[in-house]
This record gives C-alpha cells, structure tokens and sequence, in this order.
C-alpha cells in the first residue's frame, strides 16, 4: 500500500501516508475536536479529566447523536507529566495520591454545537470521576474468600485499559497492568485484575468488580448472547503467552430486567481457548483440579473456585488453555459473529508485528463449546500495520483497528515504515476482505485507543494517548500535542472526528 493511492469503495475516504507529524492526520475532508485534555476541568465540584485516557464509549442521551455522555478509561500515571520521580526508591503518599487520582475513568457531558463542534459541557449533573479511591463492591465467587484476602470491597480502580458495553447500557472497564500501581500504592494486588462495572448515568449503582470474569491482565470485555439468550464476555489477557476467555453467563438475558441483568456477571462458567483442539475448556475448581494430578503445591492453592477466579491464567495453562501472542482487543462481528482478536505481538516469538486472529464458533453460535480459527490479517510493512491492538466494527462490517508500536521501539529500523502509530481500516468482507488502509496519524510518540462511533456513525471517538512519552525532561517535551496556546506540555486528550459520509 505504502505510496499508492487507493480508494475502496465502501470507505468514503483517500487512504493517508505514514507520517511522523505531532499532528493528528486525516484524509482530507475530516476534522477533529479535542474535547476534554488531561488536567480540564469537567463538572461544577472542580474534579478533573484523568491521565492517558484509553477506552471510549458514547451513552445518548434522549437517543441522540449530538448530545450524551462520554465515559473514557485512565490507564496510567507518569513520572515526568504527573508525580515526579520516586524519591530513595519510593513515593511520598502525595505523589500516590495524584497516581491514583488520574487513573479509573472520567463520566463527561458532551454535546455538538449547532457549528458541529464537540464540546464538553462542566455544567453536567452527570459529569464525575471515578478513580483509584473510589469503592468498589466485589461481586462472584471470589466475594469475601480467602483467596482476596476476606474483601468485600476493594479500593479504587486503576490501570483501565479498554472495556465494553453491556446490553443494559453500562460499561465493563478492564484493569490491565494494574501490578506496578498496586505495589507503589502498597495495596493488595488481589483486589486489582478484574473486569469492573459502572453505570454512567447512576452515581447510586455501586461500582463493582467481577470476579467470576476471571483476574488477570484483562484488555477489553466484547459482549454478545448465545442463540439461547445467555450473556457471552469475550476477553483477552494482554500478556506474552496468555490465553483468550470467554465467559457465559447461567441464566438468560432479559430485557426487561435492565440493570438487575448485572447477576449474570456474577454466575457462569468461565472458559480458556485451547486453539489445537478447538475447544472451550471450562475453569471449574473440579477441572483445574483433576489437572492438578495429584501436585499436593497446586491443590493447595487452588481449592475452591475462588482461588480460580484469583489465579486464573495458572488455571488455565494448567487445563490446557493455548498461549498466545498478547491477546489485546476481542470483537464480535455483527454480521456473521465470528470473532476478531488483534494479537498484538510478541518478541519471545520473533512475531514483531502482530496479527488479527479469527474465531468462528460452531454453527456461529457464541455459546458453542467448538471452534476453528484462522488468520485474519497479518501486520508487517507489506499489509501497512503493526501491532494492531483496539478493534472496532462499523456498519459496513469494516474493522477499525488501531496501532502499538511501543514508543521505545518506534527508532527501530524494523519499524521505520510504519512512522507514528495510527488508525487503519480493514473490510471484514468483499474483495479487499483482509486489506488495511490508513485512516489517521497519531502525534509524536502517542497511540490512538478506544475508538467509538456514534449510533448514526456520524462521529469517531478517539483518545490520544501518551503523546510525548519518551521524554525525559519536563521542560523539553518531545511532542507538544495538541498545541495548546500557552501550554507547557504534552496532554492525553479524547477527540471526536467528523466528516463521514453519512452526514449531510
Ligand atoms: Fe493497555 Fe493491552 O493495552
Ligand atoms: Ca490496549
Ligand atoms: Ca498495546
Ligand atoms: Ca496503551
């Protein structure tokens, strides 16, 4: 692809070049507003827009495509733009607490103006932050067990990489590398790993942790139903050698239990891919332990279904579960319910570059216990992408799948063609099935995360994270993004991109 021009029919856009620009780029004809950066201001009580905002998902307000809430992920703190370094190898308690305080996820009220510019509205009843102080109830099996320590509640979230949206309009935000936090913090790490819930519109529904999902590095939560109407949860653990889940729920989804359907979180059976059978191996206490096979070490530490929740990617290598190449985003196609899951890379492999990998379940049914799998699409410099990791559908059954390639190793020549990370487009079906066309260019050292359109599909949301991370230096950042007037750093911001061609 790279120095062709390409126009697909379907894409109603010009495929951009590579660029190393401190610049959000887009094809000609789009536009882009910043819409809260880290450090605003979001509602009357002063609380502010997070660091490093990963995750974006749009909730309508009255079912609007102009005016609803944002709720964005804050998966990290950084020593130069946030805390300050540790000092004899340690924190001050002030430093934790700005550390735990840009982390968790903003609820912000945004709304397009009649010249069809996204704006933040700080005069929200909605708007909140929930962040690393904010109490959480644990809910499943792990619930007051020994296995977390006799917890009921657990402190705060953090490390909230992408997520998903439940069919009763709330959001699943994942904690990912939640281990560095936890230790600074002096937390206990059992806590931390899971999938929490929260309900935008309700500061009354308590946040929650679920713990039948399964604790690990989880990415993001992809939901769907069987053809029997129980709840599905894809998941990835973003990790060298770590499986692929998927959780079914016991009971039924029923409409009109709205959020009351929250239960089915919390009773199922949890599942790890085994890609050389083909099946789903369910992770009871019964089957981890008859793979145990007699280990007095290992039936020791798992002893009850709690110690599976807890320890679940020991678990899972232990029942044979397959280890793959860092599992990050999983989507559910809404045209045939296969399964996309971006493989990001990993180096223990010599997989530089990632792939997309395919699950199709037998009879396409996501409660099936089957499945055979293929490689949707490969990265490297002849497809144009590498290291996919956050997957999107639209309607037109394109994948929108954006890049990270880690700041450390954007200098490598193996990563030269790539420039700065980006946003491609890959067509799930048709003649360029497979084929990814660029769509955006992050600014210097960031990566595009959590996209999310409007129902209508008439806005994308993106964050722009970590832009400028490899500097070293305060005062001498190494992007400057988004060039704020008067701003002295870099900023994590979320942005909303219009010009689709839906829109008239
Ligand atoms: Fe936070 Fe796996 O990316
Ligand atoms: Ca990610
Ligand atoms: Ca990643
Ligand atoms: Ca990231």
């Amino acid at each position: 692809l790279f120095g062709k021009e390409k126009r697909v029919a379907s894409l109603n856009f010009t495929p951009i070049q590579p660029s190393k620009e401190d610049e959000v780029i887009l094809p000609k004809g789009y536009k882009y507003d910043v819409i809260a950066a880290y450090g605003d201001v979001i509602n009357n009580k002063g609380e502010k827009f997070g660091f490093n905002n990963d995750f974006t998902m749009y909730l309508p307000i009255n079912g609007s495509n102009r005016h609803g809430l944002l709720w964005v992920n804050h998966e990290y703190s950084s020593e130069v733009f946030v805390s300050g370094p540790k000092k004899n190898g340690a924190f001050s308690q002030e430093q934790i607490k700005k550390i735990l305080e840009v982390q968790g996820g903003s609820i912000i009220e945004i709304e397009r103006d009649s010249e069809g510019v996204w704006k933040m509205n700080t005069d929200s009843k909605y708007a909140r932050r929930i962040d690393g102080f904010t109490p959480f109830e644990l809910r499943g099996p792990a619930r007051g067990s020994e296995a977390v320590n006799g917890a009921k509640m657990a402190q705060g979230t953090f490390a909230n990489c992408s997520g998903g949206r439940t069919p009763w309009n709330t959001v699943l935000s994942c904690e990912e590398n939640f281990e560095e936090t936890a230790a600074d913090a002096g937390l206990d790490d059992t806590h931390y790993g899971w999938v929490v819930e929260i309900d935008p519109f309700d500061p009354n529904f308590q946040p929650r942790k679920h713990t039948a999902l399964g604790r690990f590095n989880h990415e993001n939560a992809a939901v769907g139903t069987t053809k029997d109407g129980r709840l599905v949860v894809y998941m990835g653990d973003d990790k060298k050698d770590a499986g692929v889940y998927k959780y079914i729920s016991k009971d039924k989804y029923v409409e009109s239990r709205g959020k009351e359907n929250s239960k089915l979180l919390e009773e199922g059976t949890l599942y790890v891919a085994d890609m050389k059978q083909g099946r789903w191996l369910p992770l009871t206490i019964e089957e981890v332990r008859k793979a145990a096979d007699g280990n007095a070490e290992l039936l020791e530490k798992f002893q009850t279904q709690a110690d599976v929740c807890v320890h679940t990617h020991e678990a899972a290598m232990l029942i044979g579960g397959t280890p793959t190449d860092r599992p990050e985003d999983v989507e559910i196609s809404p045209f045939d319910r296969s399964i996309f899951i971006a493989h990001t890379n990993n180096d223990r492999h010599g997989n530089i570059h990632g792939h997309v990998t395919r699950f199709i379940e037998k009879d396409n049914d996501l409660g099936s216990l089957e499945f055979h799998f293929e490689i949707f699409a490969a990265g490297g410099p002849q497809s144009g992408f590498s290291a996919p990791d956050n997957l999107s559908f639209d309607s037109d059954a394109n994948l929108w799948t954006v890049t990270d390639i880690s700041s450390g190793s954007l200098n490598k020549n193996v990563f030269t063609p790539f420039a700065n990370n980006g946003v491609f487009v890959i067509p799930t079906v048709g003649e360029h099935a497979g084929e990814a066309y660029q769509f955006a260019s992050a600014p210097v050292e960031a990566e595009m995360t959590g996209p999310w359109f409007t129902p209508d599909e008439t806005t994308l949301f993106l964050s722009v994270q970590h832009p400028g991370e490899m500097t070293e230096d305060f005062h001498h950042p190494t992007s400057m993004w988004p060039h704020r007037a008067g701003d002295n750093m870099p900023r994590p911001a979320v942005i909303a991109i219009t010009g689709f061609k839906y829109e008239f």
